[in-house]
């Protein structure tokens, strides 16, 4: 048995089940398989250790569509968890309708932020009281190069609540939201590694175009044009997976702190992230994010002071 403890949010389906079960062969002390419900979380150990003997998964539940949901986890996960050595955050939605809702705003990865900020101090514990290097991986796409965040939404007072406007948000400008929050998930990740101490591995990554239930809620014409490049290229979500367990365990910590990693190899990002407006909208979310997060939950401004130094 090794001697660490994993944990994979989404792990019941898709690309998040495959790594959870890629986890499990390796047989870590604990492997916490995290699932909109403790029921569905069940269900998918049963199916993990059916397929590979692994009998230390345990469940959590986890529902990012509500902050409530995300700080009850953060307590529970500080009772019960003595060490976080891989924090593997894929749970995502990717809607395609046409009208403004919550589950369209740039919610999808400000909890992603949120979920990562409030684990820190377990996470930190285990680099110190243990001597390794825990690695945060957070799964982005490929989509980060086919779009930014809008120059009027960073030249906004309020860049975020710009996005999640519902006067904002055109049929146009939800498009692009998917992409928006896979960006924003990259720029979470070179924050991080801009912010935390050297011992801690943040690391973004493409699992590639998989087959999965991603695209389930997409319609007509859209669906047809996915439909054909599955039917073309698209890889299993076993394939995808292999991409998180290379950001995971794979290749230097050095060259993986805070990169974006694409068929496991560390690849440059767009050159719009690179750009000074997404540098800026990187400063500008992240202060907004910390901000609002602090009114969300008492134990944010105290998480940042202690672990988040330049
Ligand atoms: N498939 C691709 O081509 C592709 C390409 C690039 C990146 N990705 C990324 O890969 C990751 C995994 O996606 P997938 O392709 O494996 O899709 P998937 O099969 O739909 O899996 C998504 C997972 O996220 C969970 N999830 C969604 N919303 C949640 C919420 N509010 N609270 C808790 N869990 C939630 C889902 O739970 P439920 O089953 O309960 O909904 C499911 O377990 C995502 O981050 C996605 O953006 C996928």
């Amino acid at each position: 048995m090794v001697p660490i403890t994993i944990m994979v949010t989404g792990a019941n389906s898709g690309i998040g089940f495959e790594a959870a079960k890629h986890f499990a062969t390796m047989n870590p002390a604990r492997l916490i398989v995290v699932c909109r419900s403790v029921e569905k979380a069940q269900q998918s150990i049963k199916q993990i250790q059916e397929e590979t003997g692994c009998k230390n998964a345990e469940p959590m539940a986890l529902d990012l569509g509500k902050f409530s949901s995300i700080s009850e986890f953060a307590t529970q996960a500080s009772k019960t968890l003595d060490r976080l050595d891989i924090l593997v955050e894929n749970a995502a939605v990717a809607i395609h309708g046409k009208v403004h809702s919550d589950r369209r705003m740039v919610g999808n990865p400000c909890k992603t932020r949120l979920h990562i900020l409030l684990l820190l101090p377990i996470i930190m514990n285990t680099a110190k009281q243990h001597s390794v290097v825990p690695r945060i991986v957070v799964v982005s796409s490929e989509v980060i190069f086919f779009a930014n965040i809008g120059s009027d939404a960073i030249a906004a007072p309020n860049t975020l609540e710009t996005l999640s406007s519902k006067e904002y948000c055109t049929p146009e400008v939800l498009a692009n939201r998917y992409t928006q929050s896979k960006i924003l998930n990259v720029m979470l990740v070179h924050k991080l590694a801009e912010l935390l101490p050297k011992n801690i591995v943040p690391v973004a990554l493409n699992p590639g175009f998989c087959l999965s239930g991603l695209r389930r809620e997409v319609e007509g014409e859209q669906a047809t044009r996915y439909k054909q490049m599955e039917d073309e290229f698209a890889y299993t979500s076993e394939e995808g997976s292999r991409q998180i367990i290379y950001s995971a365990i794979g290749g230097k910590d050095e060259e993986l702190r805070g990169a974006f990693t694409s068929y496991s190899q560390v690849l440059e990002i767009s050159d719009w992230m690179l750009s000074e407006e997404g540098k800026k909208a990187e400063d500008k979310t992240w202060v907004e994010m910390i901000e609002l997060f602090g009114k969300l939950d008492n134990r944010i401004p105290g998480i940042v002071a202690e672990y988040l130094k330049a």
